[in-house]
C-alpha cells in the first residue's frame, strides 16, 4: 500500500489502514536508532525545514535527529530571529524557504489551521507539528506506536484522556486515532475543559476522576494548557490538581499493569505525582524515544521515496 497523502495535517483525514501503514513503517527505522552510526541514506538530497512558531522540546528535537538519520539537510528556523519580526507573513516565509529548494515542511504554530492554509500556499509537503487547540497528529502516531509496542492490540483497549481536552490538540488527535483503530475512550476533565458535544466523537466523559479510571487500561494524562486558556477555568492550580491529578493511589484504580502516558512537558505535583511520572507503569520517556521512528516513517512516506 502507497501513501496517498502529500501533507499530513491531521489524524482527522486518515483511515486506519494509513495510520497501520505509517506504525509499520515505523517498524523499519526503530532499529535504526539502536546503531553504532544511527543513519540510513533514504532521504539524501531532501530539504526538511522545521518552522516552529511555538517552543518545544521534544517534537522539534525529534523531527531534526527523525531527518538527520534519515540522511536529509535540515533547517531549523527561529521566526524571533527572522524577518517574521519585521512583519513577513508565515506564507511568505514559507514561499520564500520553499524558493531555496525545500522539500518538507514542519509547521507549528498557535492558529488552528495554519497547517492546512501553508498546504494551500507552498509545493512542499507541510506536517503539522501542532496547529492552535486543533491537531498534534504525530503526537497521537507516536502514541499509538507505544500502545502497540506495549499492549500488542488496539482493540478493545480502555483509555482514558484527563485534563484540559478542550484546550488540547494532542486529546483531539488521539480522540481520533485511538477510535479508528478500535480503542474504547473515556475523557475526564473539569466541566470547564470539557468542549460541549464531545461525545459526538465517540468518546464517553466523565467529571470524576476516580470514576473514570476505574478499569482502564491505559492513562494518558494532559497539561493544563495555560497559554490557550482566555480566562481560569478553575479555582486554584492546587484544587485543580487535587481533584484531577493523578497519584498512586488513584492508578491503583486501573488495571493492574495500567501504562501512564503523557505528551510533555509535564507539570510535577500538578497533573502527576512525581514519583508516578517515574513509576514502572510510565511510558512517558518510551513515547519520546519512539517519536523518532515515527517520525521517520512519516518523513519517508510524504517524500515518496518508498514509491
Ligand atoms: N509533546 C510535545 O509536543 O512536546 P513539545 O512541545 O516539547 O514539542
Amino acid at each position: 500500500m502507497s501513501f496517498k497523502h502529500k501533507h499530513l495535517l491531521g489524524i482527522a483525514p486518515l483511515s486506519t489502514e494509513e495510520i497501520m501503514l505509517i506504525l509499520e513503517t515505523a517498524d523499519s527505522f526503530k532499529e535504526v536508532s539502536g546503531r553504532e552510526i544511527k543513519k540510513v541514506p533514504a532521504l539524501r538530497g531532501k530539504t526538511v525545514v522545521n518552522l516552529f512558531f511555538e517552543p518545544s522540546t521534544r517534537t522539534r528535537t525529534s523531527f531534526e535527529l527523525a531527518a538527520k538519520r534519515l540522511s536529509a539537510d535540515v533547517i531549523n528556523f527561529s521566526p524571533s530571529n527572522s524577518s517574521v519580526v519585521k512583519g513577513e507573513t508565515l506564507l511568505d516565509t514559507a514561499r520564500n524557504i520553499e524558493a531555496m529548494q525545500a522539500d518538507i515542511i514542519v509547521l507549528r504554530h498557535p492558529a488552528a489551521g495554519a497547517a492546512e492554509t501553508l498546504a494551500r500556499g507552498v509545493k512542499s509537503s507541510v506536517i503539522n507539528a501542532g496547529d492552535g487547540w486543533h491537531e498534534h497528529p504525530t503526537q497521537a502516531l507516536l502514541d499509538l506506536y507505544t500502545l502497540r509496542e506495549k499492549k500488542r492490540d488496539f482493540k478493545g483497549l480502555r483509555v482514558a484522556i484527563v485534563g484540559d481536552v478542550a484546550h488540547s490538540r494532542v486529546a483531539r488527535s488521539n480522540i481520533h486515532a485511538l477510535t479508528k483503530v478500535g480503542a474504547e475512550v473515556r475523557v475526564i476533565g473539569p466541566r470547564t475543559m470539557m468542549p460541549c458535544g464531545i461525545e459526538r466523537l465517540g468518546v464517553r466523559p466523565y467529571d470524576n476522576l476516580d470514576e473514570g479510571l476505574r478499569g482502564v487500561d491505559v492513562i494518558m494524562m494532559l497539561r493544563l494548557q495555560l497559554e490557550r486558556q482566555g480566562r481560569a477555568l478553575f479555582p486554584t492550580i492546587r484544587e485543580y490538581s487535587r481533584l484531577y491529578g493523578l497519584t498512586a493511589e488513584r492508578l491503583k484504580l486501573a488495571e493492574p499493569g495500567a501504562l501512564v502516558m503523557h505528551p510533555g512537558p509535564i507539570n510535577r505535583g500538578v497533573e502527576i505525582a512525581p514519583d508516578v511520572a517515574d513509576s514502572f507503569a510510565s511510558v512517558i520517556l518510551d513515547q519520546v524515544t519512539n517519536g523518532i521512528a515515527v517520525r521517520m516513517g512519516i518523513l519517508y512516506l510524504l517524500s515518496g521515496a518508498n514509491e
